[in-house]
């Protein structure tokens, strides 16, 4: 483990993952064109000293560098070792709250992935795990990442009217549900943030945080982190004008072992793809119904009725569903192991059914 200047590693502290993204980016000529630039170029031990003067007095950090890539290329096998680190470290008992420096582009598969193997540990040890990261590069004019991981800090270090241990993520001054991020805006410095239900950094919003604490007593028990080789094969496909049967028919046989259906208004697909879903369903691929506008609910039998084993998402976007899905398909597969007769669809129903925050 890499460390930052002050640090005392069995002493309380908060840690510091670093998975790369913009907020560790450079760009090459940044007064002229900040927006070029490669993501995941500086350590995360950087990031923090460039912010040494602001911490908080007497918060020790420990840094601990996971990864550093653009968060577009995020892998499985990445997802399986930050949950792992996030897991070690909610059992530390020097570990008092947890940061992840990350990309913006993928953090909302970060963020459920996290809620749903971690969050439910996170609130029985009444630990904070943020994640945070930046829409420019760590050398652009203005650059929107040391405000947002020293927010992520305090937000993780510090007692703050009531709010619970649990998997959040701070961006611009807000912060929300890591499993409510959505990145939903090509270069708004607040585009993981903007559509998702927030509060304020600095004065908590009562109503979101009593939503918070629905979603923690809903969630009982966090699912299984799938091994690196083992998580289930799911793809995402989007209907649209002009589809064709064969979107579906080139995944019949492939292996594939669920597919995300990312539909048009509440979820409906074309008509071009009745035959070969029902194909798909006969030799075992799970599907999930979800819409492509980007915001509401997708509930079950609307617009049409769901043939048995097919599940609407609930408010779940198409790569939350995705990990949703995928983490469902692993959690039945075990508890088959165990002896236990549950389904994918048992688990994909705890997570689409959990309280929405508004
Ligand atoms: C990334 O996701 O790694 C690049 C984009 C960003 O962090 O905003």
């Amino acid at each position: 483990m890499s460390s930052n200047p002050l640090i005392i590693e069995k002493t309380p502290h908060i840690l510091v993952l670093g998975m790369g993204g913009t907020i560790a980016g450079l760009a090459s000529k940044p007064e002229e064109n900040p927006l070029q630039y490669q993501a995941g170029q500086v350590g995360v031990d950087t990031l923090l000293n460039h912010i040494q003067s602001a911490i908080p007095q007497g918060v020790a950090l420990v840094s601990k560098q996971i990864a550093n890539i653009n968060s577009r290329n995020l892998d499985e096998s990445l997802l399986t070792t930050l949950g792992l680190a996030v897991q070690e470290a909610l059992n530390d008992q020097a570990v008092k709250g947890i940061v992840i420096t990350h990309g913006t582009d993928t953090m909302e598969e970060t963020g459920l992935f996290l809620q749903l193997t971690c969050g439910k540990q996170a609130l029985t040890q009444k630990k904070r795990v943020i994640l945070t990261g930046a829409m420019l590069p760590s050398n652009a004019p203005g650059a929107d990442g040391p405000s947002n991981l020293l927010d992520a800090l305090r937000w993780a270090s510090t007692a703050i009217d009531n709010c619970p241990g649990g998997i959040f993520a701070v961006m611009d001054g807000r912060g929300c549900m890591a499993m409510d991020l959505a990145k939903r805006h090509a270069t708004a410095l607040n585009a993981p943030i903007q559509n998702s239900p927030s509060s304020s950094v600095s004065l908590i919003n009562l109503s979101w945080l009593s939503g918070v604490k629905a979603v923690g007593a809903a969630w009982t028990e966090d699912l299984p982190i799938p091994g690196e080789g083992e998580w289930p094969w799911v793809e995402i496909l989007t209907s649209h004008a002009g589809a064709r049967p064969q979107t579906v028919g080139q995944w019949l046989g492939s292996g594939v072992q669920g597919l995300v259906l990312a539909g048009s208004g509440s979820g409906g697909f074309h008509d071009a793809w009745i035959t070969p879903l029902e194909k798909a369903a006969s030799q075992g691929i799970a599907q999930v119904r979800t819409t492509r506008t980007g915001a509401g609910a997708t509930l079950a039998n609307i617009p049409e009725l769901d043939p048995s084993g097919r599940m609407a998402a609930g408010t779940l976007s198409a790569p939350r569903a995705r990990i949703a899905l995928q983490m469902a398909l692993n959690a039945a597969k075990q508890a088959n192991l165990a002896g236990k007769p549950l389904t994918w669809q048992d688990f994909f129903a705890r997570i689409a059914d959990l309280p929405e925050i508004r």
